[in-house]
């Protein structure tokens, strides 16, 4: 069943972008991405966000179809301009709707889209409301950095709709059909909010928790994520799944993310695998060179074991690898337990600087890092049996 009605009084107006390979020009997009947006209506109109502006002429059909040709209002959740990219060819066509956005908000579209007149701005703090009118009372909350510092949510008391912004957002167009029972395969979609979490908003997880711990007292009926499906049937699912990623509470498994050259370091990291898989410990074995990044950060956010290994290259990680250990120190990863291992030729280093790098993330590291010249010899592949089998009790002791 198709509906985009959420409630008597809330309506869909997202789009699906089938077409942009990368999100942010970093992200694969294999199931493609909504931007999503909303009507709200009482006596007065609200629309809640926008759309990217390559989607404005889908955007703007689904508010025309819809009959909206006045809207009052248009509150603004979050600035990116994934959501925030049509503000000025909407103003420009409904010159008298207001703009409701907080302090921080109205900066960022003076910023961006140089809208100077600040009679066109209903500017909120934290906890006001707005009133449409027919019993439609919409309240402002601040959820600074998830996922950017004027991210504010938008509740609507009288039917319990949660508009979110990103939080609780995921990847995978819902192709007209946005209200989660309705959705085939929603396996996809939380898989892909694992992805989404680790890539875009993990390095917020303490933001995240006090985003959680603002919205508690509600009674949640329908969140009306940036992205993704409209959680209806899986809102205790999703937020308990936002709780589990911004606390860190992983599954026993282990990532081993590796680069290799020639093969010696692939050596290395499936000999580790073959050892962890017969202890009965999920592994998930990554060559950084030909696996996206968002797909590792994903596995990450899942397992409590990590094993990182490449080959030194220019007296230093061998490239694709430093990009993860980049990643994961800009994203203040915690809660693991790490391991390193390396190879070099003439010069080690790469070992040595994974390692560094494991260490001061303050992860959990009980093996020590294996370090191999050239090519596999008993003596390394001792070392790295040992490496397994300590791990072994620590991944599993979660
Ligand atoms: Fe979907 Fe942070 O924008």
């Amino acid at each position: 069943m198709i509906t985009k009605n959420i409630t008597p009084s809330v309506y869909y107006t997202g789009v699906d972008d089938h077409t942009t390979p990368l999100f942010e020009s970093l992200w694969p997009l294999p199931y493609g991405v909504t931007y999503n947006s909303y009507i709200v209506k009482g006596e007065a109109t609200a629309l809640i966000d926008t759309a990217e502006l390559n989607s404005y002429e889908a955007y703007l059909s689904n508010l025309l179809n819809h009959g909206i040709d006045a809207p009052e209002y248009l509150i603004i959740n979050h600035m990116e301009p994934d959501h925030s990219g049509c503000i000025p060819l909407l103003c420009e066509r409904f010159p008298k709707m207001k703009i409701v956005g907080n302090r921080l908000t109205v900066g960022m579209i003076k910023g961006y889209y140089h809208i100077e007149d600040d009679t066109r701005y209903l500017v909120v703090k934290d906890g006001d409301t707005l009133d449409l009118g027919a019993g439609r009372v919409l309240s402002f909350h601040t959820i600074p950095m998830v996922h950017w510092p004027e991210t504010m949510v938008t509740w609507l008391e009288s039917e319990g709709v949660l508009f979110s912004g990103d939080a609780f957002g995921t990847f995978g167009t819902t192709d007209g059909n946005p209200i989660d029972e309705h959705l085939p395969g929603i396996d996809v979609f939380m898989s892909e909010m694992h992805r989404y979490y680790a890539c875009i908003v993990a390095k917020y997880a303490d933001q995240v928790q006090r985003a959680l711990t603002k919205l508690a007292d509600k009674e949640i009926k329908y969140i009306c994520s940036t992205h993704g499906p409209v959680w209806h049937k899986h809102v205790a699912e999703v937020i308990a799944t936002y709780n589990a990623l911004s606390t860190y509470k992983v599954e026993p498994g282990v990532v081993i993310a590796y680069g290799s050259m020639y093969g010696n370091t692939t050596e290395m990291a499936q000999l580790l695998a073959e050892r962890l898989e017969a202890a009965g410990i999920t592994v998930k074995l990554h060559n950084m060179s030909n696996t996206n990044l968002s797909f590792v950060l994903a596995d990450i956010w899942r397992y409590n074991g990590l094993i990182i290994g490449a080959p030194t290259y220019n007296g230093a990680v061998f490239p694709p690898v430093a990009a993860l250990l980049s990643a994961l120190e800009g994203r203040g990863l915690r809660n693991h337990v790490a391991a390193a291992f390396g190879s070099f030729t003439w010069a080690g280093a790469a070992c040595k600087k994974i390692a560094e790098a494991l260490a001061g993330l303050s992860l959990d590291m009980p093996a020590a890092p294996v370090e191999m010249k050239m090519s596999m010899n008993p003596a390394t592949r001792a070392a790295l049996i040992e490496m397994a089998d300590t791990l072994v009790p620590a991944i599993l002791a979660e």
